[in-house]
């Protein structure tokens, strides 16, 4: 027995990530095998990085071409389950793996503990405490200044953002939205900042663009390049003329629509990026061939208050859905309003671009993609 209290942060850490991990028995037969007669390899205060039972998908590059890794009961490479191209985890349940990638942890003493307490003794918080298990205060800047307390050096200045704006608040560019799990999208644990390369070279949207849901790529690549002195990417003319939450939501892969769709009912990004151009957007959702996507995107459509009361089965006859869709993109051509932004595909009239989206939709990446939460 051990009390986690006396033990380094780091294989306190461990002790989460024995469950919250990307785990060798995810991969392999032979560890399945082993686990099921021999049980968990780890014991609480040794280190998890060192037992066989953790995989970290990133520094493993070796691994992840090996046999061991291919597929054990499926057509794809079971990796792509996990992570994102470059190895960041894109799935719930696997908080470890990107604490363990953060430089906070690498060089400091980031820990699960840092931010979350398994013990909420203070009656009062226990309603608010319950749904993710944070510590006071630590859902706002407080989880980055508890030890960054330079906070002159991370205000506005930092953030070119206006005081109390939601662009001043650390998670939200520094522990985005990116990752995907029970039909939600969760903070990634990965402590990263925001880098318009990183979109183009992974497919992973970038904190920017997860609020500014209407601007383009190249808008957020011009804006760090300003603020923050970043090289600008080479773009495809798509990337600098359409919205890049947009665009992944008509041409992405699953994942990558999902965690859009997720991010359209954003209150924060409804707030700066308006409403009035997503319902067209969002119908596209409901229309998609993976049930994730259509329930994702109803929900977030319904946040939309003139579309609150919107009905549609999700996981009915398609023939059903898309005699729904198509009457409320009748109604949804009679009533729009406001300027034109081609960025979001709304012509002069304003009128919905479908052609463009169609387009947008032919040039879809279709290939499989299974989530392993
Ligand atoms: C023995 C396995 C196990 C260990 C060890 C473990 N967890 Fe969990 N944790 C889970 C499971 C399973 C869930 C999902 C429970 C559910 O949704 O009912 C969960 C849920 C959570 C949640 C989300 C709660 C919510 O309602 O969304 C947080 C936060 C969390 N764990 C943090 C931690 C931290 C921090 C540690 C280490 C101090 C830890 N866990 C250790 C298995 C574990
Ligand atoms: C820097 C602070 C910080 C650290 C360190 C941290 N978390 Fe979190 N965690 C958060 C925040 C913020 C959320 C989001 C809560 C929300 O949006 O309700 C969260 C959410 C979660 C969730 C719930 C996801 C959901 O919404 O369903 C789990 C599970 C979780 N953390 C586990 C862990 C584990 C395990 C570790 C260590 C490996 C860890 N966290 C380290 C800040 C942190
Ligand atoms: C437990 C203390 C701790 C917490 C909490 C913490 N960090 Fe860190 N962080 C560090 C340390 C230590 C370093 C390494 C600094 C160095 O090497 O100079 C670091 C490094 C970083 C870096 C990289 C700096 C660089 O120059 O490469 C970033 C970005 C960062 N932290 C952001 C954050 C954000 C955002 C949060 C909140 C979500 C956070 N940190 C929470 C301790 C922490
Ligand atoms: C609007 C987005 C945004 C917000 C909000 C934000 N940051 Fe950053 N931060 C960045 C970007 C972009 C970088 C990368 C700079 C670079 O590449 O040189 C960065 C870099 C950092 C670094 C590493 C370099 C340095 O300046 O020390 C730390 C630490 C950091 N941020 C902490 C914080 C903290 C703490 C907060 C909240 C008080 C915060 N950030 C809020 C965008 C943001
Ligand atoms: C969670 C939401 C959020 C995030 C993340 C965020 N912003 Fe903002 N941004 C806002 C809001 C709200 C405003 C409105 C003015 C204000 O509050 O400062 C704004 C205003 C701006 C403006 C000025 C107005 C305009 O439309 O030209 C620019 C430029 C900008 N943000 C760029 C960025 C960049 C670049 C990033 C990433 C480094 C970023 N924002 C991250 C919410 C966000």
């Amino acid at each position: 027995m051990m009390n986690p209290r006396k033990l380094s942060a780091a294989t306190r850490s461990d002790l989460c990530g024995q469950c919250h991990g990307v785990s060798r028995r995810d991969f392999s037969r032979q560890s399945e095998s082993n686990f099921l007669t021999m049980g968990c390899g780890f014991r609480p205060g040794n280190s998890l990085v060192d037992s066989d039972s953790l995989i970290l998908v990133k520094a493993d590059p070796e691994s992840r071409a090996s046999e061991e890794f291919k597929v054990w009961d499926g057509p794809q490479n079971r990796m792509a389950g996990f992570s994102w191209p470059d190895g960041e985890v894109r799935v719930s349940g696997r908080e470890f793996n990107g604490l363990v990638e953060s430089p906070c942890y690498q060089r400091g003493e980031l820990g699960c503990v840092s931010c979350h307490s398994m013990h909420e003794k203070n009656e009062t918080r226990r309603d608010d405490w319950r749904d993710d298990q944070l510590k006071p205060e630590m859902h706002g800047n407080r989880a980055c200044t508890q030890c960054h307390s330079d906070v002159e050096k991370h205000g506005p200045a930092h953030t070119h953002h206006l005081h109390g704006s939601p662009g001043t608040e650390c998670l939200n560019c520094h522990m985005p939205h990116t990752v995907y799990g029970l039909l939600k999208t969760i903070r990634s644990h990965r402590i990263s900042s925001p880098s318009a390369s990183v979109s183009v070279n992974t497919g992973r949207p970038n904190a920017c663009n997860l609020c500014h849901l209407d601007k383009t790529l190249e808008w957020t690549a011009d804006h760090l390049s300003d603020w923050f002195g970043h090289a600008v990417p080479e773009l495809s003319a798509n990337q600098r003329t359409i919205s890049a939450a947009l665009l992944d939501l008509l041409s992405g892969d699953a994942a990558q629509r999902a965690i859009q769709a997720s991010a359209f009912g954003s209150d924060q990004a409804q707030k700066v990026s308006g409403t009035d151009w997503m319902p067209p957007a969002l119908m596209i959702g409901l229309g998609d061939p993976y049930d994730a996507v259509r329930l994702i995107s109803e929900r977030s459509l319904r946040t939309i208050p003139e579309w609150s009361q919107f009905e549609v089965d999700v996981i009915g006859p398609p023939e059903i859905r898309a005699g729904i869709i198509g009457a409320a993109m009748g109604r949804l051509e009679k009533t729009l309003t406001g300027v034109p932004r081609p960025a979001v595909l709304f012509d002069e009239n304003p009128r919905f671009n479908t052609n463009g989206a169609v387009e947008l939709i032919q040039r879809r990446e279709n290939r499989d993609v299974m989530l392993l939460e």
